[in-house]
């Protein structure tokens, strides 16, 4: 490091897959057994400031107002990559907030280590190209390389044993092509088995691992060529398609896995009724029970209001399609 202390702030935005990412093809560098492709979120987001300095023992976490000894690990051991590329030893404080709820299935370690990746990266003066952004923070979270880009973003499974060609890249940009999501929070607890977990459980046990890596790269490409047809019904299908498809291997997996309740069924009933009625939407869930629902914009306040109504709905959220990462002005 040439300067010290040097600090950095950071915004990254949230993502939800369109086409889903579930399985691992190795785990210490985190690389992902298929590829995947989502929406960044403009409305929901993690802010990050990562300041290095001489006067700390130790990495210096709080998230969320909070001290947390599990997640502070897991930012320590991500912040080490970063030292490692520095070459430094200095300790880090870190200050993390999100703007909507932690762990709940709102995509919050793809917004967090995307944001922590910028960052800390910028705070300890190591210059990384967009992809090298990319791979390292995907070995935060895998998600999480998608959350340095904006708009529609394509994950690469990659080959090589290194990772260097497992990264993310932008496909369209958000104002390319304005869509609309619209989140129903069903439940605001953390999950109860973490994505990490519950992609080991499913390679292990279930009997549909197999075909659900070996159908992956036709549903990208399917799913590339009706964003670039902006082909809203075709895109809305394969995302309920791929949605379904992930819940149905973690439904066969031994103990299965179950992320739904009652009311992220109850939900998925509204949104196909509502299609009846003439809304354009379509909904794809992530590990856990909360409901996404992709719309146009201009059924954006409909959709809303019918599924705040839904019961079990605790508060509905919406958002347009986010841009990149970026830095943000210090706190302090
Ligand atoms: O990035 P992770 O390890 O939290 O895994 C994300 C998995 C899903 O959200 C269920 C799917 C996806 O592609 O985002």
């Amino acid at each position: 490091m040439t300067q010290k202390p040097l600090k950095a702030s950071a915004r990254a935005h949230s993502n939800i897959a369109l086409i889903k990412y579930w399985g691992k093809r190795e785990i210490a560098l985190n690389l992902p057994a298929v590829g995947s492709l989502s929406v960044a979120l403009a409305d929901l987001y993690t802010d990050t400031q990562v300041e290095f300095s001489e006067s700390l023992d130790e990495d210096d976490v709080i998230l969320d107002g909070h001290e947390n000894a599990k997640s502070s690990r897991r930012i320590s051991q991500f912040i080490d990559l970063v030292r490692a590329q520095a070459r430094t030893d200095l300790r880090a404080k870190v200050r993390s907030r999100n703007n909507f709820p932690t762990g709940a299935g709102l995509a919050s370690s793809a917004s967090g280590f995307a944001a922590l990746a910028l960052a800390a990266t910028k705070a300890a003066g190591v210059d990384l190209s967009p992809r090298e952004l990319s791979i390292l923070a995907r070995q935060g979270s895998g998600s999480a390389a998608r959350s340095l880009f904006g708009g529609f973003v394509e994950m690469h499974r990659g080959e090589k044993a290194d990772g260097s060609d497992a990264y993310a890249e932008p496909v369209l940009d958000a104002d390319e092509w304005p869509l609309s999501l619209v989140i129903a929070i069903t439940e605001t607890e953390p999950k109860k088995v973490d994505s990490t977990e519950g992609m080991q459980s499913s390679a292990a046990s279930s009997a549909f691992y197999q075909s659900w890596v070996d159908s992956s790269p036709d549903d990208l490409a399917a799913m590339r060529a009706a964003i670039a047809q902006r082909d809203f019904q075709a895109v809305g299908e394969l995302t309920e398609y791929s949605c379904l498809k992930m819940h149905g291997l973690m439904l066969s997996a031994k103990p299965g896995l179950l992320y739904w309740n009652p009311a992220t069924v109850a939900l998925i009933h509204r949104v196909r009724e509502l299609r009846k009625e003439g809304l354009s939407v379509y909904f794809t869930i992530d590990a856990g029970p909360q409901v996404k629902a992709l719309c146009l914009p201009q059924d954006k306040q409909a959709v809303s209001n019918a599924l705040a109504e839904v019961t079990g709905v605790q508060s509905v959220r919406s958002s347009e399609l986010g841009p990149a990462a970026h830095l943000i002005a210090d706190d302090e």
